[in-house]
């Protein structure tokens, strides 16, 4: 509870809940912009769709939402994400997005000791490329 009230009270422009026709909660979407000059960006910390609202583009929307207001609003570089290493399904999920992997993390989840993957999205290709290699300091690489 703590962890949704710190990004409401912070960041509330990066908190989105899709609702059903029964009010009833489809998704959610809860993100942060943080850094600064060139590595100033949005973050993504949970997207979230309920399994019976699945491969309705529900997701597609928030995320492209959460794109629409780090670069409008924060006026900044890319978005970053952090996915577990055995989540295909959002990793496929975020690479339909043009989201490329730029990084792995060895046992970044505390709960399982699971490895993560860095994800990005940048606005610009000359500073996609840049800020790639910026924020992985070795070569780009693809799964
Ligand atoms: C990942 C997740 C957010 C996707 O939500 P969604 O609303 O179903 O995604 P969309 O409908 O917008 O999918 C867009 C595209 O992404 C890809 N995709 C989405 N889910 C996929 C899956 N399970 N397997 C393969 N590709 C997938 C497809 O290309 C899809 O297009 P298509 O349906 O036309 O084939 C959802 O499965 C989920 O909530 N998972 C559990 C939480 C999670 O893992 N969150 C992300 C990590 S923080």
């Amino acid at each position: 509870m703590q962890f949704y009230m710190h990004y409401m009270c912070n960041w509330p422009e990066y908190f989105k809940v899709a609702l059903g026709p029964n009010n009833d909660i489809m998704g959610y979407l809860i993100g942060k912009a943080e850094g600064s000059d060139q590595k100033w960006h949005g973050h993504v910390s949970a997207v979230t769709v309920a399994p019976e609202y699945r491969r309705l583009g529900l997701a597609t929307d928030l995320m492209k939402y959460l794109e629409k207001v780090t670069n409008e609003l924060h006026k900044a570089w890319f978005v970053d994400l952090f996915v577990r290493s055995g989540n295909a399904a959002a990793i496929k999920f975020y690479q339909h997005l043009g989201y490329s992997i730029y990084r792995k993390v060895l046992k970044y989840y505390s709960d399982n000791k699971e490895d993560a993957y860095g994800l990005s999205l940048c606005f610009c290709s000359f500073v996609s490329l840049l800020s790639s290699l910026y924020l992985s300091g070795s070569q780009i690489y693809t799964v």
